[in-house]
């Protein structure tokens, strides 16, 4: 009998995304799944049910209905204490569980015996690319970010030309660049504002300059040093961190819309932008802060948008939320992806338990707590 995959409608304040949609569905259907879909859980993703059923879904009237009898829970976000009560003994979970932030959610997963899969653990191998959720909703932030810090900015981005004088081009700075980043200088151009980013690994450079954007940094010998061999940054001495806020201030005086994006995992996000450079930009530019749920990059910034002496400083926690039917179909095609490490050649549920993104990406499994980097913290 195929093992069966519950997806339910998001809980959580604001989360419109979903994690299957009619199109994952087939695929995963094709793969040897069956699955059960609550009622209305692709409704705040402009997925109506009609298309899960003719997809082959079955549509379930509630969570607790879906998830009780399912194999596998599939979610955006950590599963409710409801929704973990209601999940088989065994059952598999997958969804973006903060593991970091939210280690009360990940031991509540391990005491109910659920195994765990957190998808901000899918190792960066190029074999798990097609698998990377952090890539996929990054990619679509960083882009929303700019239509976000554009609405906000009070004037155009593009220079324009017209029989009643000339609009200059604004100026954008993109603070950390990673997908988000990458995506935001790219949809900042495109939108023809003038570019410049910065990063603390050296490998940016070159990606920032591919993209027509200027880039701007201390290289010393520490930003030499500053990529893991996972890919992602280090947290910066202090001293490095001076010697950055020195080289931007006078850059930031002179910017309309700022983009931050700097993290790093497992710690709160750097601070990038004092109150004081805040203070010295004009009147009507935007800070755009990415890393809010972090702590934030952007002296000042909370959740929603605040405004210090004319500049707004926008913090998003959740932008792919605000794009969600691209967001879930991403997503989405992230857990197929995955969901091919969960069956055998027959499309017998046989999870490959050894395969190192399974290693790399399980949490929790048998009552117990078993990332290296989450045990004993
Ligand atoms: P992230 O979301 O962890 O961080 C965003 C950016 O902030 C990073 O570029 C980081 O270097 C930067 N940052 C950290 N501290 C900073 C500071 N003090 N000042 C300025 N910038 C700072 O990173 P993300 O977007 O998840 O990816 C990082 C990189 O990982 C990507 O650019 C890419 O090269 C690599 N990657 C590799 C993949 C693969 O091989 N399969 C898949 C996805 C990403």
């Amino acid at each position: 009998m195929a093992a069966t995959i519950a997806v339910v409608r998001e809980r959580k304040a604001g989360e419109t995304r979903v994690a299957a949609t009619p199109d994952s569905v087939k695929k995963l259907i094709g793969s040897g799944f069956a699955l059960v879909i609550e009622t209305g859980a692709g409704t705040a993703s402009s997925y109506p049910d009609a298309d899960y059923l003719a997809a082959g879904a079955v549509i379930a009237p509630d969570a607790k209905t879906a998830i009780t009898g399912a194999d596998l829970l599939f979610k955006v976000r950590s599963p409710e204490a409801d929704e973990i009560a209601a999940l088989k003994p065994g059952a598999l979970v997958v969804a973006l569980l903060a593991p970091y932030a939210d280690k009360a959610g990940i031991e509540a997963l391990a005491k109910s015996g659920a195994t765990a899969i957190a998808m901000e653990f899918i190792p960066r191998i190029s074999r798990a690319q097609s698998m990377d959720a952090l890539s996929s909703q990054a990619n679509l932030a960083g882009y929303r970010a700019v239509i976000e810090g554009a609405t906000l900015y009070g004037r155009a981005l593009p220079m324009m030309m017209t029989a009643a004088g000339t609009v200059a081009a604004a100026k954008v700075f993109v603070m950390g660049v990673g997908v988000a980043g990458l995506q935001a200088i790219a949809t900042a151009r495109r939108l023809g504002a003038v570019v410049t980013a910065t990063d603390v690994r050296p490998a940016t450079k070159e990606q920032v300059e591919s993209l027509g954007a200027k880039f701007l940094a201390v290289e010393d010998e520490e930003f030499k040093n500053a990529q893991t061999s996972g890919g992602y940054a280090k947290e910066m001495s202090a001293e490095y961190q001076a010697k950055q806020a020195a080289l931007l201030s006078e850059h930031l005086k002179k910017q309309d819309i700022v983009i931050t994006t700097a993290l790093i995992p497992g710690r709160p996000a750097p601070k990038l932008v004092s109150a004081e450079q805040v203070a010295s930009m004009k009147p009507g530019s935007v800070l755009v802060d990415l890393a809010v749920e972090q702590g934030g990059n952007v002296a000042g910034c909370q959740p929603g948008i605040t405004e210090v002496g004319g500049v707004r400083i926008a913090g998003y926690s959740n932008l792919p939320a605000s794009i969600a039917a691209d967001a879930s179909n991403l997503y989405a095609r992230n857990l197929v992806n995955l969901a091919a490490l969960f069956v055998d050649k027959d499309k017998s549920f046989a999870p490959q338990w050894d395969d190192e993104i399974l290693v790399a990406a399980v949490v929790a499994k048998d009552g117990e707590v078993v990332h290296p980097s989450l045990k004993g913290a």
